[in-house]
């Protein structure tokens, strides 16, 4: 299949590439289009043939749903139930990066669903995501744009290294501002589903009342609803076997002397800064700004395979506000491989195939797991 890529100002969307993307979308076709959070891949959410073809190109389990992106609270209203007392607020948090699970009405197919009886919704707070709802006339499926386990797309060169050739459309409006997903918030039972770009702490003064955080919050376990246990953990992941340091900062020179071999850091441009010259380091932005940690973390992750490193380690942040959703994603990049020592890196590293024999994909994948004890 030919991707037609169209480059599209976020600020002042072309009228006739819109409509062009719309009417991809309209017959049930497949564009990738920009949200403020992540590039999404989408679809008609109503036609459950459409929503089918997105499972497929994703390589993602079919019992795992799609969010379903609206224009209005209009449209929203189309596809859930909202709870009469939380409808205000829900109205005045959207578009933005929010997502709210709600009871289901019948017009949302199953496929979308994941066979469940309820529905994530969502209006995303960008122009060009909200002109391509509006001119399809259709709600818009969309998961984030990436290939099943791997880090989201946050911008259109990811989607493109992803999707060239598989999908109709590919938009670029250059990189996604937040660059975390949103946040799910189950407004049924009160609970966090995932964390994300919308703080637990804004939710909390929104509605008066704290969300549950559940266990998927710090990234142990899931919202999703993975078919094989193991399954469930991995997500986000690069190829390059990654483990997370989760000691302070000031520790981190010293538990990684001694690792011999090609390593890579991913991490603060603090961080960075002391360990120029002994790795290759990949910044992802101050400390002290955790939006632009959340900003640049898919991308360092995608960047991070380029290196070619043996294996890479990651740090730990501050889990307030967006750090919560941070912090998930990169403990299940690591796949839950950590260390705070000098003693327990070198037994993760020794437990990694030799240098020099490093392979991509599959292999890749089997290698951090051996490294990890989960083959
Ligand atoms: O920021 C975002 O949310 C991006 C952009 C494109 O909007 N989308 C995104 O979609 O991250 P995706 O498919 O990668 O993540 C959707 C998550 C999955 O973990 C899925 O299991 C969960 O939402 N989900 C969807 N419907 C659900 C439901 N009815 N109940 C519980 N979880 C649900
Ligand atoms: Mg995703």
């Amino acid at each position: 299949m030919k991707t037609r890529i169209l480059k599209i100002d976020r600020h002042n969307p072309d009228k006739g590439k819109m409509r062009a993307a719309a009417s991809v979308i309209r017959r049930g076709g497949i564009v990738v289009f920009p949200t403020e959070t992540v590039y999404g891949i989408g679809t008609n959410a109503l036609s459950a043939e459409a929503a089918r073809k997105i499972y497929k190109v994703k390589g993602r389990p079919s019992d795992n749903p799609l969010i379903v992106h609206a224009s209005d609270m209009k449209m929203a209203s189309k596809i859930g139930i909202f709870p009469k007392r939380y409808y205000k607020i829900v109205e005045s948090l959207w578009p933005g990066p929010i997502t709210f699970v709600v009871k289901a009405r019948k017009t949302v197919p199953l496929e979308v669903t994941g066979g469940l009886k309820t529905v994530a919704l969502r209006i995303p707070e960008h122009r060009v995501a909200l002109e391509l709802i509006r001119e399809s006339g259709v709600p818009i499926a969309a998961p984030s744009a990436n290939i099943s386990k791997k880090p989201s797309a946050t911008n259109a060169g990811h989607a493109m290294a992803y999707f060239s050739g598989k999908v109709d459309v590919i938009i670029d409006s250059g990189a996604a501002s937040i660059g975390i997903e949103s946040t799910i918030l189950n407004l049924g039972t009160f609970t966090i589903l995932r964390p994300g770009a919308f703080p637990a702490e804004r939710i909390a003064a929104a509605f008066g009342r704290k969300p549950i955080i559940g266990v998927a919050a710090s990234g142990i376990a899931d919202a999703d609803r993975a078919s094989a246990p193991g399954m469930k953990y991995r997500h986000y992941s690069p190829d390059t076997p990654l483990f997370l340091y989760t000691g302070a900062p000031s520790g981190l020179a010293g538990s990684m002397a001694g690792i011999k071999g090609s390593i890579a850091f991913v991490g603060s441009d603090e961080s960075c800064r002391i360990l120029r010259g002994r790795c290759r380091t990949i910044r992802l932005g101050s400390r002290k700004r955790p939006g632009e940690i959340a900003r640049n973390l898919f991308d360092g992750l995608i960047k991070l395979d380029a290196v070619g490193a043996r294996f890479a380690v990651i740090e730990s942040f501050s889990e307030k506000g967006i750090g919560l959703g941070i912090m998930n994603r990169i403990r299940k990049a690591a796949n839950h491989t950590q260390f705070s020592t000098a003693a327990q890196l070198k037994k993760l590293a020794a437990r990694l195939p030799e240098a020099g024999v490093r392979t991509a994909g599959r292999k890749g994948q089997e290698r951090r797991d051996a490294a990890s004890g989960m083959l």
